[in-house]
């Protein structure tokens, strides 16, 4: 079988880099272009009336060193009180839809179902209700790393209980909004809801491996659980399509001596998160589940850390998608750890647990200014092929996709660079490989709280003046490309590489 994967990386890989087809400059007419932020990052208001305090909050006031520049989200772009000009500038890009989430402690003041904030309710209600008025489709994601704080004093995602609370709270946005939201995203990122989050890197700020692998049960029960609840009582009624927005690098391997470490680290990092959705049988994926198994044992555990799915869990899972919903930035090469070799920045959400060290291609390097976003345009190619490859030819929203740089300019190449590379790499993988690509989402609108790098790290297509109260928005050259791109449906937009 390990002979089987090796070849198989090698022959898709081979296959691609022929390059056969002739780049095809137009996108399907049905194609959609989308914009995303998500609620911590632009919404402020962080007390506003009932609201309750969500981890990010709880964990900023209380440890503000987390932060690069000890900044946080109580103000942000202030888009609680903005949010028409966020319309406006939406409306004026003329894309397909914007991608937002709900803080669910606006909604939901103490986690729980018993008690809505009639605020939150009328935010999120004038938001989508602005953004339909303009032609715009919400694609609303429920859970973008805004758990309340009164649910993680209670354990968090590693209460297995915290399943029921995402599923009363999904029923709840659900019967507020299905009537005018087609596509839902459950989960953003559930490997950075469980990963970095037990390592100290992000909130909650905990440190506990075990606690990751829990959560990472209970976060694709809670995912299910939703799916199923609009399944049943929503989907008759208003025909929408709901998924969960999972993250992942194209990983290859460093050598060819580095295969079997690669897949187990996909296997680690994104299909434990994919495979109990996508595959035909269900469940964790078994390489993944009997490494897990062998090493909970050789540590002394009476039973794997990675906690095994009943039948009923791997049914209820299985085929809980309407769509593949991918974040994607960025490539990776892998190998194994030497014996004791420190595991670097690349490596640290967890990486440590299958002993494989993530790193990069020179080739690779970019002018982003954050280590982690190095450019390799082909690597969102190869992953669309490998996803249709796995799970076969499903659809497949890319549903987070963009650039950063540190000094915010408002001629911002790099970003228009990256994103013409990258949708490139999109269209030869719709037109030449036939995979079943249906919308990209640009990250992001606006520059906003890029969580541990703070205001430091610009990934918008706008420009916020933070240190303004009242936070104006400036169009980037990105933005106007953006545009052009997503009137056109075509990459044939003419020059934008300097400002105009
Ligand atoms: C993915 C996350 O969903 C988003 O919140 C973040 O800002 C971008 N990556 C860029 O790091």
């Amino acid at each position: 079988m390990k002979l089987g994967i090796a070849v198989g990386y090698l022959i898709v890989d081979r296959l691609l880099s022929l390059a056969g087809q002739i780049a095809c400059q137009s996108f399907p007419p049905e194609f959609r272009f989308g914009v995303a932020t998500s609620s911590y990052q632009i919404e402020g208001a962080w007390n506003k009336k009932i609201k309750g305090e969500n981890i990010w909050d709880h964990l900023l006031h209380t440890r503000p060193e987390f932060v690069a520049d000890r900044s946080n989200g109580d103000v942000a772009c202030d888009s609680y009180h903005l949010w028409e000009q966020d319309l406006d500038l939406i409306a004026e890009m003329g894309v397909d839809f914007y991608r937002f989430s709900i803080n669910w402690p606006r909604l939901l003041p103490n986690g729980f179902a018993n008690k809505i904030s009639a605020d939150g309710r009328r935010y999120y209600g004038d938001l989508i209700s602005g953004l339909r008025a303009r032609g715009i489709a919400p694609v609303v994601t429920l859970y973008h790393w805004e758990l309340p704080q009164s649910l993680q004093d209670l354990g968090g995602w590693a209460n297995p209980l915290s399943v029921e609370w995402f599923a009363d709270y999904a029923r709840v946005v659900f019967s507020l909004y299905a009537d005018q939201v087609d596509t839902w995203l459950t989960i953003n990122e559930a490997i950075y809801v469980c990963e970095p989050s037990y390592r100290d890197i992000v909130a909650p700020g905990l440190v506990n491996e075990v606690g990751a692998l829990l959560c990472s049960k209970y976060i694709l029960l809670a995912h299910a659980a939703a799916y199923r609840i609009y399944e049943e009582e929503f989907k008759p009624k208003y025909g929408g399509e709901v998924s969960i927005a999972n993250h992942e690098f194209w990983f290859e391997p460093k050598t060819d001596e580095d295969l079997d470490i690669t897949v187990l680290a996909r296997d680690y990092a994104f299909t434990r998160f994919s495979y109990p959705i996508y595959s035909a049988e269900g469940g964790w994926p078994p390489l993944l589940e009997a490494f897990m198994e062998e090493k909970s044992k050789s540590e002394g555990y009476p039973r794997s850390k990675l906690p095994a799915f009943t039948p009923e869990e791997i049914e209820l899972v299985k085929g809980s998608y309407d769509f593949f919903g991918l974040n994607h930035y960025s490539s990776r090469t892998v190998r194994a750890a030497l014996p004791g070799e420190e595991y670097g920045a690349f490596s640290a959400d967890g990486f440590d647990e299958i002993g494989a060290i993530l790193e990069s291609r020179p080739e690779w390097a970019s002018e982003s200014g954050q280590d982690w976003l190095t450019v390799h345009p082909e690597g969102i190619r190869n992953l669309l092929n490998r996803i249709k490859q796995q799970y076969g030819d499903i659809k497949i929203m890319i549903t987070e996709n963009g650039f950063t740089d540190l000094d915010g300019d408002l001629n911002d190449i790099g970003r228009i660079e990256y994103f013409e590379s990258y949708l490139e790499q999109v269209l030869l993988a719709i037109n030449g490989d036939k995979v079943n690509v249906v919308g990209y989402t640009a990250w992001s609108l606006l520059d906003n709280f890029e969580w541990t790098s703070g205001y430091q790290s610009h990934f918008g297509m706008h420009a916020v003046d933070f240190s303004d109260p009242r936070r104006p928005r400036t169009p980037k050259a990105s933005a106007r490309y953006f545009k052009s791109v997503a009137r056109a449906r075509s990459l044939d937009v003419g020059n934008f590489t300097a400002a105009n």
